[in-house]
C-alpha cells in the first residue's frame, strides 16, 4: 500500500474511493480508449457520480458492451459512445466535428486511449503508431476540443480539465528523450523505448 499524501489519498485508492459524495451531474466529460481497463473504470465511475460521459472509442460493438454492462449496475448513467481512431488525423477530425455539431459543453478531457510496445508500424499518415496514437492523436484532439472546453468554463463558470494518462514509463526513452528527427526510424526502433518516448511526449 502507497503512502497517503496530503490528499489523504494514494495510488492504491480507487476511484469510487476519490470521488465519493460528489455530485458532477452537471458536468460532460470525453474518455478516449473507454472500451477496456483504465477506460472503462474511469467512464464507470464518472457515470456513477452523474457526469455525462461520451466514449471516445474505435469499436463501436465492444462500446455497446461496455455501456449496457455501466447501465446495468448504474440504470441513471447518461453515456454515450462515439467513434474515434487516435491513430488517424481524419478520424480524430471527424470526431472532434461531430462532438462540437452535437453542441453539447465539454468541461473534462481524459486522453487515455494508448497502445504499448506494438512492433514498428505506421499510422496511415506515416507516423510510427505508438507516437501517432498515445501523443499526435491526443494533441490534435485536445487542439481542436480546446474552444469548446473555454467556452463551457466561460458559461458555467466552473475550471475545465484535461487529464493525460502518462505512465512512470515515460524514464525509459530512448538516450536524449524524444527523438523528433528519428520517429520514423525503423532500424533503431525498439517497442519498449517508443512506447516510453510517447508517454515523455
Ligand atoms: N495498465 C497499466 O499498467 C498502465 C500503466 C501506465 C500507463 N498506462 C496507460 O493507461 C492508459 C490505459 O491503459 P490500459 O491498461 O487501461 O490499456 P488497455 O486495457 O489496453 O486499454 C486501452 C484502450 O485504448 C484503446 N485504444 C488503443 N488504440 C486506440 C486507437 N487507435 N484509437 C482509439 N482507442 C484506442 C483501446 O481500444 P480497443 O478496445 O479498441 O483496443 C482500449 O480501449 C494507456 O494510455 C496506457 O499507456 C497503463
Amino acid at each position: 500500500m502507497s503512502r497517503r499524501k496530503g490528499s489523504g489519498f494514494s495510488s492504491a485508492s480507487t476511484a469510487e474511493q476519490v470521488t465519493e459524495g460528489i455530485d458532477a451531474t452537471a458536468l460532460t466529460a470525453i474518455v478516449t480508449g473507454a472500451t477496456s481497463g483504465i477506460g472503462v473504470e474511469t467512464a464507470r465511475v464518472l457515470a456513477m457520480r452523474g457526469v455525462h460521459v461520451i466514449m471516445g472509442v474505435r469499436n463501436l460493438v465492444t462500446a455497446k458492451d461496455v455501456k449496457e454492462g455501466i447501465l446495468k449496475e448504474i440504470p441513471t448513467a447518461k453515456l454515450d459512445y462515439m467513434e474515434l481512431d487516435l491513430s488517424s488525423v481524419t478520424s480524430v477530425r471527424n470526431f472532434a466535428s461531430n462532438f462540437i455539431s452535437s453542441g453539447l459543453p465539454l468541461n473534462i478531457l481524459v486522453n487515455n486511449a494508448g497502445i504499448y510496445g506494438t512492433p514498428f508500424t505506421l499510422s496511415e499518415n506515416n507516423i510510427e503508431l505508438q507516437f501517432a496514437t498515445n501523443h499526435i492523436g491526443h494533441f490534435l484532439l485536445t487542439n481542436l476540443l480546446l474552444d469548446t472546453m473555454k467556452k463551457t468554463t466561460h458559461e458555467s463558470k466552473r475550471e475545465g480539465r484535461i487529464v493525460n494518462v502518462a505512465s512512470c514509463a515515460y524514464r525509459l526513452s530512448y538516450r536524449g528523450g524524444i527523438r523528433f528527427d528519428k520517429i520514423n526510424d525503423e532500424s533503431s526502433y525498439s517497442k519498449f523505448c517508443a512506447y516510453a518516448q510517447s508517454k515523455l511526449a
